[in-house]
């Protein structure tokens, strides 16, 4: 592990004309904790976090790590949490890491304590939120595709479960490309790119399964391999895929198959979706056996979840590009039926059965 002060120095040789920055990490939760332990490395770097007291007092007592499945790990202690988005006023860049819902309740503080010229990073998975965060407010907005799982090993221990580089969108900003050579510096490799569109559909494509792993309520492995889940992500991604191809927009994969086979792939028989794909499959069900989908613990936990920017997205450009999507707006109902806690949501089976009624 590398810990304080090596890591700090050998960070620190590339910093630019001696300027230190000042990076707020706003809603330090997986991702924001993080990423900001790799940010802490850097002595040019002034990183603040804003989160829950909870999350406060239990980086005090831990100290915070990251730890990855490839080996690199990284401490700080102590780092600087707040509670409250004052200090903002001190930050020279933001990564926005809270889950999107909570973003136009944190938009009049974020209005309030930041200075108007100071860079946004906005890091959630979905559609429309860069749009959204345009419209009110004056700062320059970017996006950044995070394609990695962190999940929260033990307390102050945030762990990279999956590979894949960043893809964060291309801007002129000094503060935000000397944050992206930080993480480069340090193995978290950071793609930049011109089309994050593209890199943004690309993700949904992957994250339309969030939904119905809530609704399945069982571990992500399990539902993999259930023929009749299968079939209804692979038909939800094909109402995305279509989309796209009327949008003209090329989603970028995140698998090592082309997007266009993921479908393909996903109605095979469940033996020869183990079998013939062996490689993909592997890396798929290598996972732990109980893990679930984010949507999953947001449901859990009785939290608004992320369903309006994922398939809620693909049924409202269904709408705007004269497209069906049957099987996304399904989703949708059951994942609001689970929020509200007021209606029992369809089984996977009645899913399944009214799609093929209604086609
Ligand atoms: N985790 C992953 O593996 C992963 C991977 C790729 C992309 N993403 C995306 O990254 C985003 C963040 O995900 P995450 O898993 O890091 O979420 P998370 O663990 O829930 O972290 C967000 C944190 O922000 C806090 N927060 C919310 N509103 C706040 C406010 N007004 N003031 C202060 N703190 C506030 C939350 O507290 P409360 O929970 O108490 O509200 C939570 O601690 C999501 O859009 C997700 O889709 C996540």
């Amino acid at each position: 592990m590398l810990s304080g002060q090596q890591a700090q120095d050998d960070a620190g040789q590339y910093s630019t004309a001696g300027q230190r920055y000042c990076i707020g990490i706003v809603g330090a939760g997986s991702v924001g904790c993080y990423l900001g332990a790799y940010l802490c490395q850097d002595s040019a770097l002034d990183v603040k976090f804003f989160g829950r007291e909870t999350m406060a007092l239990e980086l005090a007592a831990n100290g915070l790590s990251a730890t990855s499945c490839d080996h690199q790990a990284y401490f700080a202690q102590p780092v600087a949490f707040y509670s409250s988005l004052n200090s903002l006023i001190e930050c020279d860049v933001v990564l926005l890491t809270v889950k999107a819902p909570a973003l136009v309740p944190m938009l009049t503080q974020l209005k309030r304590f930041l200075r108007p010229e100071v860079p946004v990073v906005a890091m959630q998975n979905g559609i429309g939120i860069g749009e959204m965060l345009t419209q009110d407010l004056a700062n320059p907005v970017l996006r950044a595709i995070v394609p990695f799982n962190v999940v929260k090993n033990r307390a102050g221990q945030f762990h990279r479960a999956t590979a894949g580089n960043i893809v964060w969108q291309q801007s002129q900003h000094t503060a935000v490309n000397y944050v992206i050579s930080v993480f480069n510096h340090l193995q978290l490799p950071v793609q930049t790119t011109t089309d994050i569109t593209a890199a943004e559909y690309g993700k949904l494509l992957l994250n339309l399964n969030n939904a119905l792993n809530a609704i399945s309520n069982v571990p992500l492995k399990q539902q993999l391999l259930d023929t009749d889940c299968r079939l209804l992500l692979a038909m939800a991604m094909q109402e995305w895929l279509a989309i796209c191809s009327k949008a003209k927009i090329r989603p970028v994969p995140y698998t090592r198959l082309p997007n266009a086979m993921l479908p393909w792939l996903l109605r095979l028989p469940t033996i020869l979706f183990r079998r013939l794909f062996h490689h993909m499959a592997a890396k798929m069900l290598a996972m732990d056996e109980q893990a679930h989908s984010s949507m999953w613990d947001d449901i859990q936990a009785k939290k608004r979840t992320e369903i309006m920017f994922l398939n809620g997205a693909v049924v409202r450009m269904g709408q705007l590009y004269q497209l069906p999507t049957p099987v996304n707006t399904l989703l949708v109902e059951q994942i609001k039926r689970l929020e509200s806690g007021e209606a029992e949501p369809l089984s996977i089976s009645e899913i399944l059965q009214q799609v093929k009624l209604e086609s």
